[in-house]
């Protein structure tokens, strides 16, 4: 009988990654990519010593009464709400994200949302492909500028500063800010970028973008009060996470024309989608793919594996959320 570490992985990744966990674990994968209910995956993981997950699967404290072996949870995203976090610390359990090697790639989908928002190109896009182009109109499509405009964002961690250098640098934008705390004055200055309130963004920005992860402290941080602050002619992009955004109200926005337009890479209860954003042409929808190019994600999923082996063999994880998890030991 072997005595490596078992471990799970919960979501079908690249075979290289698991041909590499498979030389230190013995390794049960979902390769086939089957969805699991919660109660499935409560039964695979017992008796495992770690799981590589993707971002969708719950860890709770169900969950880890129900698997007492289990020492670590390493996430293939760098947000990590579907980890209680306190609950794995509770059980001695340590949890993993895949912070840095998405920052650039997804910062350039934020931007790409953001022009494809606010230059109307799927509405524009499905138009053309319906056969409705007929003839130029002077107004056909008209969107809002992006240069020179005011990018408002909400959650300037790596991410948030990626998109404003990319709009302060590439496009001449004057670029506003809201987070937790106030960067050091030369990140600022590095994304030419000033903290302002809320409530100060949301009039002042003519693209409000949320890079901001989810808690229930951040759930709908933008809400219709909010919505009612933004300009008329404003876009709304969530790269972040759903939930930070309440969908319903936003799409009431939307019809109503209280803002021009919204990019939305996450849903409220994705994959499900609110069917009143599925039937709106001024909101442009993709299906939670903004670090979602092959190089990137192969880094996430290695990230990912360096944690699981880094930790189950050396002792020593590359990115810890809850190193406390381990020093109590249990
Ligand atoms: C994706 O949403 C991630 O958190 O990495």
């Amino acid at each position: 009988m072997s005595n490596k570490p078992e471990i799970l992985i919960a979501r079908a990744i690249f075979p290289e990654a698991v041909a590499r966990l498979e030389e230190h674990f013995v390794v049960e994968s979902n390769q086939s990519d089957e969805s699991w209910t919660q109660a499935q995956l409560v039964s695979k993981l017992r008796g495992k010593h770690g799981v590589l997950t993707t971002g969708g699967e719950r860890i709770d404290e169900a969950l880890l009464s129900a698997c007492p072996d289990m020492k670590i949870c390493a996430n293939m995203a760098v947000g990590y709400n579907n980890f209680d976090l306190d609950a794995m610390t509770r059980h001695g359990v340590l949890g993993t994200n895949a912070p840095d090697v998405l920052t650039e790639t997804t910062a350039d989908f934020g931007f790409a949302l953001l022009m494809a928002t606010a230059r109307r190109m799927t509405e524009s896009e499905h138009y053309l492909r319906a056969g409705q182009w007929t003839r130029w109109g002077f107004d056909m499509f008209a969107g809002s500028d992006i240069h020179g405009s005011t990018l408002g964002i909400i959650g300037m961690g790596r991410i948030g500063q990626g998109i404003a250098r990319r709009g302060a640098h590439g496009f001449d934008m004057r670029v506003i800010y809201h987070n937790r705390s106030r960067l050091e004055p030369r990140i600022e200055a590095e994304c030419k970028a000033s903290f302002v309130d809320k409530q100060t963004l949301l009039k002042e920005a003519d693209h409000v973008v949320l890079v901001l992860p989810y808690s229930p402290a951040s759930h709908h941080t933008i809400g219709a009060a909010d919505l009612a602050l933004m300009k008329r002619t404003a876009t709304l992009i969530n790269i972040a996470r759903g939930g930070i955004v309440d969908d319903a109200a936003l799409a009431a926005a939307l019809k109503e024309g209280r803002i021009a337009g919204a990019g939305l890479d996450v849903f409220e209860g994705e994959p499900k989608v609110h069917p009143d954003l599925l039937a709106l042409s001024n909101v442009v929808l993709t299906p939670h793919i903004a670090s979602a190019t092959l190089p990137t994600r192969r880094a996430m999923a290695d990230l990912a594996a360096d944690n699981l082996i880094g930790f189950l063999i050396r002792r020593a994880a590359l990115t810890p959320l809850n190193p406390a998890a381990v020093a109590s030991g249990r």
